[in-house]
């Protein structure tokens, strides 16, 4: 097998390893299974078309879509230019959709239809020869989970996971990974039965971030932050991730699953690992695979889950002024439904670093406001030699990631009120993405789908982290099953008030974001 970097580049100049310069795929082809679903039409394909506007794909670029429907090439090609007209966040010029449309392929079938998958091998090799795609493809399983054993054993069966020699094949995998530890590693096992660690892809789409990318880099380029990221300094960290939407039309997924399955298990564990790692060894997936792991496997659960977690369900009520529906009522919940829309937990990081340090976790739909940020909350000062009244108003100094919207991080500290007495109130200092930078971000999956075709794994999650991260969670869920039913909280709140109960307790309050 060569790697990526062997590939004959057209610019001789260009050092494929320096990431400072815009990385573009080599000759490659991607397979969309599930290619009619939802994901698909939002985010996949348009981050194709993305891609390939911004030049980074190479001009032979093939996309295959497979899926049940009576469609042909040209239908498929319909789709994909109908979602990316929609979706696309790049303008739509015809000469580059020409290029993409001329290597769009579509079969259709059943994910057992033998027939398909050979059709998909003898597709797979026409493109090669047609579009120069080298044998190199992905196969992206935008679909539930309970398809992916038949998926990918029919991709072994056809010889379509075996790369050729010089080429390489790559499974891209969609969360859910189970929905606990056990499913997990079965679905894992099945999954390394076929593909080798290496080969198989896992996409937690908030790695793909741009904010989430930068808290390594303010971490770790920067000299200021590190000496005070620690227990000496920081009071606890909180990590909120809140919807305004409810569960819109995915109730078959969702109900039984529940907020923290959801977005815990993945998202903001993976956001919590990277505001509590030690720095990397290098830059590359396995070293940040170790810190992270590290992380994860020092987590420590509260004694008593009943005081240090909270779940809770959205009823109805009046939010942006409109009347919305309580999960309960919406369309195919079951009416008597234990699911959580809501979870709040409070994690220790059992190690020198962060003894001591509670991370509170909390994630909610039909909450407040859309905001995803990551507050790391300081001690108060040791000592003041101003009088008590004069910080009567002061808060504990925060350094606040603002993952999403209104990307960039504020600092918050004490200042003194103009005016002829000493009166400190908090003041914040700003860094917003769009002041600081005239370079756009790529959207998640435009950053995700480029590094899978370039084989590069830093921002996918291993099959370790999905472990662990169940074990972390499997306790929390359980113990939910056991004691009573979610908390109800207004459509539009801060959720429950058994979550501000569970902060109060420990002598501290959420933030309002
Ligand atoms: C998904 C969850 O992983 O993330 C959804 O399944 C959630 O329930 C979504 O709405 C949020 O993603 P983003 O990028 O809009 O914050």
């Amino acid at each position: 097998m060569t790697t990526d970097w062997d590939w004959n580049w057209d610019n001789p100049l260009r050092d494929p390893r320096d990431r400072r310069l815009p990385r573009i795929a080599g000759p490659s082809g991607l397979v969309i299974f599930g290619v009619t679903g939802d994901l698909s039409r939002k985010k996949l394909m348009p981050a194709v078309y993305d891609l390939a506007n911004r030049g980074m794909l190479p001009p032979g670029f093939s996309l295959v879509g497979f899926a049940r429907r009576d469609w042909e090439n040209e239908d498929f090609a319909q789709i994909v230019h109908d979602s990316v007209r929609e979706h696309a966040r790049t303008e739509f010029r015809e000469e580059v959709w020409q290029q993409l449309a001329e290597g769009m392929r579509f079969i259709p079938g059943d994910f057992d239809d033998d027939t398909a998958f050979e059709q998909l091998r003898r597709t797979v090799d026409e493109l090669d020869a047609a579009r120069g795609t080298s044998g190199n493809y992905a196969f992206y399983l935008s679909v539930p989970p309970k398809f992916f054993p038949k998926v990918v054993q029919q991709l072994k069966k056809h010889g379509l996971a075996d790369a050729p020699e010089g080429s390489w094949r790559r499974a891209v995998i969609e969360k859910p990974f189970g929905h606990d530890l056990a499913s997990a590693r079965e679905l894992n096992e099945i999954v390394h039965d076929v593909f080798d660690p290496e080969q198989v892809f896992r996409i937690d789409h908030y790695l793909g971030k741009e904010t989430v990318q930068n808290i390594l880099a303010l971490r770790f380029a920067n000299q200021m932050f590190e000496p005070i990221w620690n227990r000496s300094y920081v009071d606890h960290i909180q990590i909120t991730m809140a919807e305004d939407i409810g569960i819109g039309g995915r109730a078959g997924y969702y109900d039984g699953i529940g907020s923290a399955r959801d977005v815990i298990q993945n998202h903001l564990l993976q956001l919590m690992a990277l505001t509590a790692m030690e720095e990397p060894a290098a830059f590359d997936a396995a070293s940040l695979l170790t810190e992270k792991l590290k992380v994860l496997r020092a987590v420590k659960l509260p004694e008593d889950l009943g005081k240090h977690t909270v779940r809770g369900q959205y009823a109805g009520g009046w939010q942006g002024g409109e009347q919305v529906l309580g999960y309960l009522q919406e369309d195919g919940i079951d009416p008597k439904s234990k699911t959580d829309t809501y979870a709040a937990v409070k994690l220790n990081v059992d190690n020198r670093r962060w003894a001591g340090v509670p991370f509170y976790l909390r994630t909610g739909k039909r909450l407040g406001r859309r905001v995803t940020e990551i507050a790391v909350v300081f001690q108060r000062a040791p000592h003041s030699p101003f009088d008590s009244t004069a910080t009567e108003e002061l808060g504990q100094n925060a350094i606040v990631i603002r993952v999403q919207p209104d990307e960039g991080i504020t600092v918050r500290f004490g200042s003194k009120v103009p005016g002829t007495s000493m009166e400190i109130r908090d003041v914040t200092m700003d860094f917003a993405y769009g002041e600081s930078f005239t370079e756009s971000s790529p959207e998640a999956y435009e950053r995700l789908i480029l590094d899978v075709l370039l084989g590069d794994a830093n921002l996918f999650p291993r099959h370790q982290e999905v472990e662990e991260s169940w074990k972390i969670l499997d306790p929390i869920e359980e113990y939910w099953d056991r004691h009573g039913k979610p908390a109800r909280y207004a459509s539009g709140s801060w959720g429950p008030e058994e979550a501000d109960e569970m902060l109060a307790r420990d002598g501290r309050s959420w933030r309002r974001p």
